[in-house]
């Protein structure tokens, strides 16, 4: 096959971790015969310095007539203590996930056998966890409008709101996930309480009908933040709006070991955005230690839900499974028992998985 893949490394430990990324998926193309091409752009805090824009209209345009993205991380320390700046690298994922309308972000959450003792959750709780988030990612509180200040800035005005439409077709999709899981779904909301929340019920309660094998559960958000970690392998899918979704899969990331092994998938329309779920950690950018399994499991969520090629896709967690066998972490997914020879730079690390891809 033959396919345009638009990378986006982004600010802070992106670009580190967005190599290796990027260099799976070259690998896989050789491998397996697929001819697949890179081209390149730049978004968040290093787009603001470059052209004063966090998405720039080329990186858009590019983005539009990919196959798929490939994305890094965003953000910048300089505007997270400066609540006045105008414009901030986040915009820049916020306005690429709207233009592009991928309403649904998928988010696994998968422990792999070998890190059971590198999350602070107890084995005995976490063992066999396998959850599937689903988030809404284009409405709600992060795009409602009016969002302003009032009262000479001393009024701060956001805005939650959801249409039918918005939650029936990210609801759908997650039951149709589901249905070739173990048939569990469970919405979260806070319906005792918000508006959107009830409607979110509402609207669950009906497709839920077209689903009938599908064993559906409600729960609200405050004591499913607890569920989590209490009890994980309670859950299957997990649906929610966006706000929630943000929160939650941070806590759930615990359930995999570390934020650093954590993929996303924001889909909806003709071109998905594929993205680790964590930020661009700008502590350690540059030093070389970062984690980049997150984004080479980006890739793999790419090659089985943009192109298909669920071989290829196995193919990379595989390789992944057997580096964690052979010993092999990086620092945040290490733990008192890891022989420290084997901890090991982002570039070692995937070197490792490229070895065995
Ligand atoms: C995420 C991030 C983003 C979000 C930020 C960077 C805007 O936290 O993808 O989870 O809140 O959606
Ligand atoms: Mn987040």
């Amino acid at each position: 096959m033959k396919k345009r893949i638009l990378v986006i490394p982004g600010d802070g430990i992106g670009p580190e971790v967005t190599k290796w990324g990027q260099k799976v998926l070259e690998c896989i193309g050789e491998k397996f015969g697929h001819e697949f091409s890179f081209d390149y752009g730049i978004m968040g805090h290093i787009a603001i310095e470059k052209t004063g824009k966090p998405l720039p209209e080329e990186t858009l345009e590019k983005a539009k007539n990919s196959d798929a993205i490939l994305f890094g991380a965003i953000g910048h320390p300089k505007y997270d203590n400066d609540p006045t700046a105008k414009v901030r690298p986040e915009q820049g994922l916020l306005a690429i996930r709207k233009e592009l309308g991928l309403f649904a972000n998928i988010r696994p959450i998968k422990l792999f056998d070998e890190l059971l003792n590198a999350s602070p959750i107890k084995p005995e709780v976490l063992k066999g966890s396998d959850i599937l988030f689903f988030r809404e990612l284009t409405g709600g509180i992060y795009f409602g409008k009016p969002q302003e200040r009032r009262d000479n800035g001393n009024t701060a005005v956001d805005t939650c709101i959801y249409t039918r439409e918005e939650i029936t077709r990210i609801a759908k999709l997650a039951f149709d996930f589901a249905m070739k899981r173990r048939k569990k779904l469970t919405l979260v909301d806070k319906a005792n309480v918000l508006e959107t929340s009830r409607l979110w019920r509402e609207v669950v309660q009906e497709v839920a009908k077209s689903y009938p094998e599908v064993e559906t559960s409600y729960m609200f958000v405050d004591a499913m933040s607890m569920a989590l970690i209490r009890s994980p392998t309670k859950f299957d899918v997990i649906l929610t709006e966006n706000m929630f979704g943000d929160i939650l899969t941070d806590e759930a990331s615990q359930i995999a070991g570390s934020m650093g092994m954590l993929a996303s998938a924001s889909i909806g329309s003709k071109v998905g955005l594929y993205e680790p779920i964590h930020g661009s950690a700008p502590d350690i950018a540059g030093k070389g230690i970062a984690n980049p399994i997150a984004s080479v499991l980006s890739a793999a969520l790419l090659l089985e839900i943009a192109f298909g090629m669920k071989k290829e896709s196995e193919s990379i967690v595989n390789a992944i499974d057997k580096t964690l066998k052979n010993g092999y972490r990086t620092i945040d997914i290490s733990d008192i028992n890891t022989d420290t020879s084997k901890i090991l730079s982002t570039d070692e690390i995937g070197e490792k998985i490229i070895e065995r891809i």
